[in-house]
This record gives C-alpha cells, structure tokens and sequence, in this order.
C-alpha cells in the first residue's frame, strides 16, 4: 500500500534558529519514517517580505542547508523550491474562483496587519499586498496539488489549512467528486514554545533568537548573553523559571537535567557555570549537524543540485494533477 502523504513549506525569511529547529525542523522530520514526506521553500510566499534578491537567495540556501543538515534524506523524502513547481501558481489561479473574498477577510494574519494600521491611525490597507491578501490561496494550491494527507505546521498555522480544505470542498462540490484531496492539520501539540534570549518566545521579530550554526565561538558568546536574573552564586535558584535551564532541557537527558537542577537548588552555582553546562550541550548536538551545513553552505552547487532533482520529482507528481483538473473544469 502507499504511504500516506505529509507536506509541508518552509518560508525562507531569514537564519533558521533554536527555536525553528525544536519546534517545526525535527519534529517535520521525524514524520518521515511514517509517511512519503515532501518539504519546499516557499519562496514565492517569501517575496511578500523580503524584497532584496540576494537576501532571498541567500535564505533559500540557508533553509535548504539547514533542513539538509538536520537529517532530511533527499533520497527518501522530496526537497524542492516552490518557484520550480509552476502548476502551483496554475493551481493557484484556479482556486482563486472557488475562493470567497469574505474567506481571506477572515484571515488572522491579514485580520492583524489591518488591526496595526488601524490603532496607528492609519489606513486599515496601508502597506499591506495583494500576496498577503491571498496568501491562504497560494498555501492551499501548495498543499492540495500533491494529494498530501497531512500538513505539519505549528498552531499559528492552523487557519490556513481549515481554509485549504474550506476551498477543496467548494471545488469538490461544485464539479460533484473527489477530485481534489482534503488534507488534515498536524500540529505537535506537545512541541513547546522555545523561549528566546530575553525570557520572551524565540522569534526573528523580537530579535532574540540564537542562529541554529553560529560557529562555536560565537555560539558560546551568545549563550552568555542569555538574561537572567541577579542572584549571586551562593544564592538557590530556580530551574523553571529559567531560561538556560529550559534551553539546556531541550537538548539533554533527564539524569543530566536532574543533575544540574540539583545545582540549581543547593546553591554555589554561578550564571556562567549554568551557561557553559547549556553551551556543551547545545554543541554536542549542534557541531555535527554544523559541519554539514557549512560544507554545503560552501558548494551551493551540491544544494542546487538537490533542490532541482526535488524539483523534477515534485513536478512529475504535479503536472498530472494539473492536466486532470483542466479536465475537471473544462480546460484542456
Ligand atoms: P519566527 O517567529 O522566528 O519568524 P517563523 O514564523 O519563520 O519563525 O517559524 C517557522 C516555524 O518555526 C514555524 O512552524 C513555527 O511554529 C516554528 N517556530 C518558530 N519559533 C518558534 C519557537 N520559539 N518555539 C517553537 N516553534 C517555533
Ligand atoms: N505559511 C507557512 C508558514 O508561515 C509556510 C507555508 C507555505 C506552508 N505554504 C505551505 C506550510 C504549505 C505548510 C504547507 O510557516
């Protein structure tokens, strides 16, 4: 029997970090062993944001790189750039018409940026584009054109996919058949919010991130920087109220959290001593994945290579879709 089909996009907007990898990287490879996984750049939905060309370009191979690294096996799973699958955007038009306009109103993230405006006094449209209107659109055409089963995103996601499967269904209706696929939402409700240098959840917009392949040096200096609170090394500390010791959690054993948790309570155990505990950690697990990253961030031609191979695989699977939905619809 087939393997069932898991999807998902990665938007190429900058540095992959911590935070990335623990709650969206590895948890989206582990899917692999269970289903026929297919992961993409999402560039086109990238360009929304991110208006330098070399900036994208760059992030596009620092996603790759980084997803690469992590363990995603080109041989056994699909890894292609969304721009090299034009039946996306073909899909994309076509879905366009089974799309109500009042659907996109309804989008959170549409609903925020127009909420922005607003309490700044601003027109409720300023700055926002028609991408970012019919984002959900482009993410449906990106899921329902591979027949995928399951999507796994994180919770922020969730919307979008109701709203992949709102238009399957429309267009399933109106042409009386299951011609398009209805995928589910996967959201690893068990994957935590990785917190950030400052205390508050890791993201790029809050500037608070650790970059997943700093190199070690800079690494170390980073960890340093996490804040913490002002007691001095004599003083008991607490390790859930401690983002070093939540980090350090994320990456190692339970007999080597209890250990340093003992640390924690008995007290004599300075900021940098917890710190340096977490950096041997962090590297332990990083500097292997680090070294394949750099090598391949050093010969973006062995990075091109995979992506159009993905690329070749996708639009197979793709181009079929395409020609029996033209038929589905009368254009062919
Ligand atoms: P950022 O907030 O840094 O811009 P993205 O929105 O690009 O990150 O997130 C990409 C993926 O990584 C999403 O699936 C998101 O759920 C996951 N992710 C990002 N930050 C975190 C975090 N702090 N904890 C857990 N998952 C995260
Ligand atoms: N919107 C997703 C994000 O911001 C990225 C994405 C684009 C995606 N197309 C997709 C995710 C299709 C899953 C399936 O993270």
């Amino acid at each position: 029997m087939n393997k069932k089909i898991s999807l998902t996009g990665i938007k190429p907007t900058g540095t992959p970090h911590i935070g990335n990898y623990l709650g969206a990287i590895k948890p989206a490879l582990e899917l692999a062993t269970q289903y026929d996984a297919r992961y993409f750049i999402a560039d086109y939905h990238a360009l929304n944001s991110i208006r330098d060309p070399q900036e994208l370009k760059n992030n596009v191979y620092e996603v790759a790189a980084t997803w690469l690294a992590c363990g995603l096996d080109p041989d056994k799973a699909i890894i292609y750039r969304q721009s090299s699958v034009p039946e996306t955007f073909e899909l994309s038009t076509m879905l366009m018409a089974f799309t109500a306009k009042g659907l996109m109103n309804r989008a959170h993230s549409y609903k925020a940026n127009v909420a922005e405006n607003e309490k700044k006094g601003k027109d409720p449209d300023f700055a926002l584009n028609m991408g970012l209107y019919t984002y959900p659109v482009l993410m449906a055409a990106d899921i329902l054109l591979f027949d995928t089963d399951i999507v796994p995103v994180g919770k922020d996601q969730k919307q979008h996919i109701e709203m992949a499967v709102d238009i399957a269904q429309v267009f399933n209706h109106n042409y009386k058949g299951d011609f398009i696929k209805i995928p589910e939402p996967s959201i690893g409700e068990d994957v935590q919010t990785i917190i950030g240098m400052d205390g508050r959840k890791m993201s790029k917009s809050y500037n608070n991130t650790i970059p997943m392949f700093l190199n070690s040096k800079k690494l170390k200096k980073t960890i340093m920087k996490i804040k913490t609170n002002s007691q001095a090394i004599e003083e008991a500390k607490d390790p859930e109220k401690c983002t070093v010791f939540s980090l350090y959690s994320l990456f190692t054993s339970e007999e080597k959290q209890e250990a340093l948790k003992q640390r924690y309570v008995s007290g004599g155990m300075g900021w940098g001593d917890a710190k340096q505990e977490l950096y041997e950690a962090m590297e332990e697990i990083i500097a292997p994945k680090r070294e394949i990253y750099n090598e391949l961030m050093e010969d973006k031609q062995k990075i091109d290579i995979i992506l159009d191979k993905g690329a070749e695989k996708a639009r197979n699977i793709a181009s079929k879709k395409i020609k029996d939905l033209r038929k589905v619809i009368g254009i062919d």
